[in-house]
This record gives C-alpha cells, structure tokens and sequence, in this order.
C-alpha cells in the first residue's frame, strides 16, 4: 500500500474497519510543516553517522525542501491510503526522490519519537500564539481602563452591593488573570523544551545517531533524558491542556460579566453592533453571542482536559496506541481560543460603558457603610462596635426608606452619640474611593499606578 510504514511480516493488508479507526490524517496533518523540519534534521544526523553520503545528504534535502513547499502550498495533502501524517509525508518523499533514496529516511527513528517531538514543536507555537491573543484581549482591557480612569461603579461580592469601585479597577482586574494565564504559557514551554527525537520506539537507537544535534536543530534547549520517558509520557500536553482550559474559564468569568453588565436591568455598558447578533424572529434583539460563545466554549475546553488526562490515567509505559487520542482535544483547545480570544478582544475594545449609570448605582445598596464603620473606628469606637452602628444606620434607612446620606442629624444621632455630622463626608463615592490608597486599592491613584504596571507587564509579554 503507498504510503504503508509496515507491512512484511502481515500476509494481508488491514481490515477496512481497522484502516478506518487508525487513520489521524484529519487531525495529526497539522504535523506536518513539523514533519519535514524534523525529517531534515534527521538526515543531518544520518550523514554526520555515516548512514548517508554526501550526495545522498543533498538529494533528501532537496527533496524534503521541494515536500515541505508542496505541504505549505497545499500541493500535498493527506491521502486515503495514508494512516498518518507521518507515512503521507514518506510517500510523498518517495514520489520526489524515489524508493531508494526516499526509503533511507526512516533509519534509526520510529513515529513514536516522531509524533512525540513534532508535537511538542506544534504546542511551542500554539502557546505562544495563544499568548499573543491573551494580550491583546488584555490590551483591550486596559485600553477601556485608561478611557475610564475616574468612572465608578458598584463593586459586588455576592453579585450584591459591596462597596464604590473604579470601573478600571475591576477591568484591570480581568487583566491581571489573564496575565498569570500567559506567564503559566510560557512556563509550559520550560516543559516543552526537550526533544524526544532519537528515542526511537522506547529504547533509542543503535545508529550512532546524535539525539542533541536534532534537539538543537529543532530549537530545543537539548534532548530528553530517557527514550522510554521521551515516547511514553504526554504531562506537557496535559499541563498545556489545563493552562488553555484555566485561560477559557477566565475569559468565562469575563463573559459572563459583559452578558449581566449589557441586560437591561444592569445597563452598565452597550455592545458595538459589530460584536453583536440579532434574532431570527424578534427584531429589538441585540444579543451578546461573542461573550456567551466565550463562556460555552470554557466548558469545552475543561472537557478536552478531562478527556486527556482519562486518557493518560494507567496507561502502562512505553507508548500506546492510545496515546494517539493526545492531540485531537488539545488541537480543538487551541483552535477554539483562537477564535474566541480575537472576537472577545474586539468585544471589549469597543463596549460602550454608560457611566452616569455606573456612577448612580455605584452608592446603591448602602455600599458605603463600611466607610461609615471605618469612620466611627478613626473616631476611636472599637470596629466591633462601629459595625453594629453603621448596621443600624442601614436598617434606620430601610425603614425610612431613605439612602444613608439622607439620613438627618437627629437620625444619626439617635443612632449614636459618635455619629456627628461630621460622618457625612465620607458618604461620598469619590471620598470613599480616594480613601482606599494603599497598594492594590481602588484609590485613582493606585489604579492608574498598577496600569502602569500592567501596561508594563504586557510591553515584556
Ligand atoms: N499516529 C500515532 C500517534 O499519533 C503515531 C504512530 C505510532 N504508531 C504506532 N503503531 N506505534 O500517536
């Protein structure tokens, strides 16, 4: 069969039913470009062995170069009788050099230490091109933090009424989660970076080939240290795997803000029409499908985890076929983010935040009875005590239906011999916010400060 890696010892070909269940070419042809880096390396590696002469070093390079442009132009593609990226791509060797040039390729290597490394090439780019996309979402967040510097709004715990925050607060906040999630990117890549490339099927290989001169060729720091570790294990894949499946659900948390905060009820920001959809039968709709896809897709993303890591659990050492179920969820991981971390980027940029309503809710619920606690504790009442006061504040205004600056001197004085007049001056959202100054507060002048940083933190990502 073309493109068949094994077959002598079998007096039949496989059952169609089997050819059919083994095939990966749908999912592993992302390899590819990988593929026929590695397959040039591995001929430099044969020839500095004495496997391959001079000539025959140039002839398999040539015909590499000429297999790798026909694999980016698309010329070559997966074939029916392929079983993997790995026998497409040796079949198409042989179509340009031949069967006895082509053929000397495989000495000394098995597509177990293949697909191992090729792999890890794969998952080194796609964590860094997930990493770009995490900052530009982050990008967008503090863009809308910078043309809100001073907008407050209702900081929630509970989704209830807590205290005055600043609307670049919160974004920021958003910010720095992601940001953790593209330093966790980058410390997978610390895993990432070893070749299994020279491990062979598990044992290593008997052909004096140099596993560190593929390492580095391939852009590895070195190889792995033990060939049965080098086939067998797939922790990095499972590691990237929860790091994009953390990203997603921190991008969910975002989402499900901007679907609450665009309701009607909230009305804390509108959607550009451009990062909105509309509905098939009622004409007023404009839906946020962007933030909602977002927040769907996290699931997704915590399933391929959980598929991966079932996968793994128990699997005896060294490979497994199994082991062939590694890629198709990661590669959905990768492929999804990439769609949603644009499209929420693009969301973000261009939300339209309604901060005379933010700055009238921001009060609501009684959000500054801390602050009136606080103020009773400057006055030198115990906090246990200023907590029950302020309490009675509250409950004085729920009877009399009133906010707590509302409240009249008789008011609080009833309440309180303590509670003077003079309380009233940090019933005030800008005072409540300014007072809050110490590192990682909601104070203005923290918030544009620990912008600085942000924007500092993406200027090195
Ligand atoms: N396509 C396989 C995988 O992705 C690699 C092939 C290994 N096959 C084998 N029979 N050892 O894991």
């Amino acid at each position: 069969v073309a493109g068949a890696l094994w077959g002598g010892r079998f007096a039949a070909g496989p059952a169609g039913a089997l050819a059919a269940l083994s095939v990966s070419t749908h999912f592993d042809w992302v390899l590819a470009p990988y593929d026929v880096r590695a397959s040039r390396a591995h001929v430099l590696v044969l020839h500095r062995a004495g496997l391959l002469d001079d000539e025959q070093r140039d002839g398999l390079l040539d015909g590499l170069r000429r297999l790798g442009d026909d694999v980016a132009s698309g010329a070559l593609g997966p074939d029916a009788s392929d079983e993997d990226v790995h026998g497409a791509l040796e079949r198409g060797l042989i179509e340009r050099v031949g069967p006895d040039l082509g053929g000397r390729l495989r000495a000394g290597r098995s597509r177990n230490d293949q697909v191992a490394t090729l792999y890890r090439m794969y998952l080194r780019d796609a964590v860094r091109a997930v990493g770009a996309g995490v900052c530009e979402l982050v990008g967008a967040l503090v863009s809308q933090a910078e043309a809100h510097p001073e907008a407050a709004m209702p900081g929630r715990t509970h989704l209830q009424h807590a205290q005055p925050v600043l609307l670049a607060h919160h974004l920021q906040a958003h910010a720095w989660a992601l940001l953790r999630d593209v330093d966790r990117l980058r410390d997978a890549d610390r895993r990432l970076d070893a070749s299994p490339y020279g491990s062979g099927a598990l044992a290593g290989s008997s052909l004096g080939l140099d596993p560190a001169l593929v390492a580095h060729e391939l852009g590895f720091s070195g190889p792995v240290e033990n060939s049965i570790d080098g086939t067998a294990s797939r922790d990095f894949a499972a590691e990237v795997a929860w790091v994009l499946a953390m990203t997603a659900v921190d991008v969910s948390r975002l989402a499900e803000e901007v679907v609450v905060w665009t309701t009607h009820e909230f009305g804390f920001a509108r959607l550009d029409d451009a990062w909105a959809t509309g509905s098939s039968i009622m004409p007023q709709k404009k839906n946020p499908d962007v933030a909602e896809l977002a927040r769907g897709k996290a699931g997704r993303l915590v399933g391929n985890l959980a598929g991966l890591l079932a996968t793994l659990k128990a699997l005896p050492l060294a490979y497994n076929r199994d082991l062939q179920e590694d890629k198709e969820p990661v590669i959905d991981s990768v492929a999804q983010l990439s769609l949603v971390l644009p499209a929420m980027a693009g969301m973000v940029r261009t939300l339209t935040f309604d901060t005379d309503r933010l700055a009238e809710l921001a009060p609501a619920g009684f959000s500054l009875a801390t602050d009136v606690a606080e103020w009773l504790v400057r006055e030198g009442v115990p906090f246990r005590e200023a907590h029950e006061l302020a309490g009675a504040c509250v409950r004085r205004c729920e009877v009399r239906g009133v906010t707590l600056d509302a409240l009249d001197d008789a008011d609080l004085a009833a309440v309180s011999p303590h509670l003077t007049p003079a309380v009233r001056e940090v019933l005030d959202v800008a005072g409540a916010l300014a007072s809050r100054d110490a590192i990682g507060g909601t104070a203005p002048v923290r918030v544009s400060e620990q912008r600085a940083a942000l924007r500092q933190v993406l200027a090195d990502a």
